[in-house]
């Protein structure tokens, strides 16, 4: 037991200390634009928002070894494929919720990191469910599924009415379709302006299936990625060279087309949603790509058409391995490996999405 003074002196402790912890928080930059009131973010989708969930699969899609991660924080590989954070760390420290979002397969996971969100995304995944059987990786269904489970666990240690509104507090991110139009479509010898039309229209309709399925398991705030400017990356160039053949290395125009007519007809589909409790953002990440490839210069960038690591034609996930040289300043390419933005790019693309960010998070006051 302690005595009136001691407890005195404890009262005295604890007026002085939390003023000092308001401040280190403060310190930290994680504050709240617009006082939102944010509780947790939640990531579907494929490599591009995948920040480990591959690191104990048996696939070929893994980045848990260096290079990934030379510039992470702790310069260590997480399995996120960059040399950095992805956008969607870079949204929740912005946020205010935490500075990075760890892989749902993360072992020995803090009850406080569960509550504030995870990443489901499996790199490979698409919304083509035959994508992610062939490459043996996690697919949207399944994601989906993980996230039930998530929420189950949850409401065992927090209470029903409580995970409840936790997860109607939070901020949904689905980012896929890539691996769909490099594989799905971009591999298949008889394409006709028939066949790729009929192939985005069902990408479409499974993408909108997916958001009714969040919708159903709680969502009430989606931010939907649409694809970037998919025939820029280094590997496409490589194998799928555009005008000029393949030492020219130009984008292959007509996969960004087809990316941008999945991302018209997909922006179309989620305007159905659009309702007092529940909303689906159309996030653009195509627009900021575009302007990274046309401009390089204005953002610091010397090389957008090889990667950064190996030859910087085609290595990715195990090509792009702890024997692979890289580029010595990795500011200075839009691409880390073959197919994936560095943190440099990641980092432009996320303050472009910063209007829709803002207007995302608005939502909740
Ligand atoms: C946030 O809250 C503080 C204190 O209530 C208030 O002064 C400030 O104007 C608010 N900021 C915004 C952007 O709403
Ligand atoms: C859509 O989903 C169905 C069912 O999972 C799947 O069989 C089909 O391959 C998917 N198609 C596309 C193009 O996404
Ligand atoms: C893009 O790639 C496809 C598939 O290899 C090829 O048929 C097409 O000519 C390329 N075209 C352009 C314009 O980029």
């Amino acid at each position: 037991m302690w005595s009136p003074s001691e407890r005195h002196a404890l009262l005295i402790l604890a007026v002085l200390y939390f003023p000092a912890m308001v401040l280190a928080a403060g310190k930290g930059k994680l504050h709240r634009p617009f006082n939102n009131t944010v509780s947790a973010i939640f990531v579907f989708g494929d490599s591009t928002v995948d920040s480990g969930n591959n690191n104990d699969l048996m696939t070929a899609l893994r980045s848990n070894f260096m290079p990934y991660g030379t510039e992470f924080p702790g310069k260590r590989p997480t399995g996120r494929f960059s040399n950095g954070r992805l956008v969607t760390d870079f949204l929740a420290a912005y946020i205010g919720i935490k500075e990075l979002v760890p892989a749902y397969s993360e072992p020995q996971l803090s009850i406080q990191e569960l509550m504030t969100g995870v990443s489901f995304a499996s790199a490979g995944s698409g919304f083509d469910e035959n994508t992610a059987s062939m490459l043996g990786v996690i697919s949207m269904k399944k994601q989906i599924e993980h996230f039930r489970e998530y929420t189950t666990k949850l409401a065992k240690k927090l209470g029903k009415k409580k995970t409840k509104s936790l997860i109607e507090k939070s901020v949904f991110t689905v980012s896929a379709g890539s691996n769909d139009i490099f594989i799905g479509l971009y591999s298949s010898l008889f394409r006709t302006d028939e066949s790729i039309n009929l192939y985005l229209d069902k990408m479409v309709q499974n993408a909108t299936q997916i958001i009714k399925d969040l919708r159903k398991a709680g969502a009430r705030n989606i931010a939907a990625v649409g694809l970037s400017k998919v025939g820029c990356a280094p590997a496409v160039v490589s194998i799928n060279p555009g005008d000029g053949g393949i030492f020219e290395r130009n984008c292959n125009e007509s996969m960004s087309a087809d990316a941008m007519k999945f991302n018209k007809k997909f922006q179309k589909a989620i305007d159905q949603f659009q309702s007092p409790n529940f909303r689906v953002f159309y996030v653009d990440t195509y627009t900021p790509m575009a302007e990274m490839v046309k401009n390089p210069s204005n953002f610091g960038f010397e090389n957008i058409n090889m990667g950064c690591c190996g030859t910087g034609f085609l290595e990715m996930t195990f090509l792009c391995n702890p024997t692979s040289v890289i580029c010595p300043d990795r500011s200075k390419y839009i691409f880390f490996d073959s197919v994936h933005p560095s943190e440099a790019a990641y980092k432009i693309i996320f303050k472009a999405l910063r209007p829709t960010i803002d207007e995302i998070i608005q939502f909740f006051n």
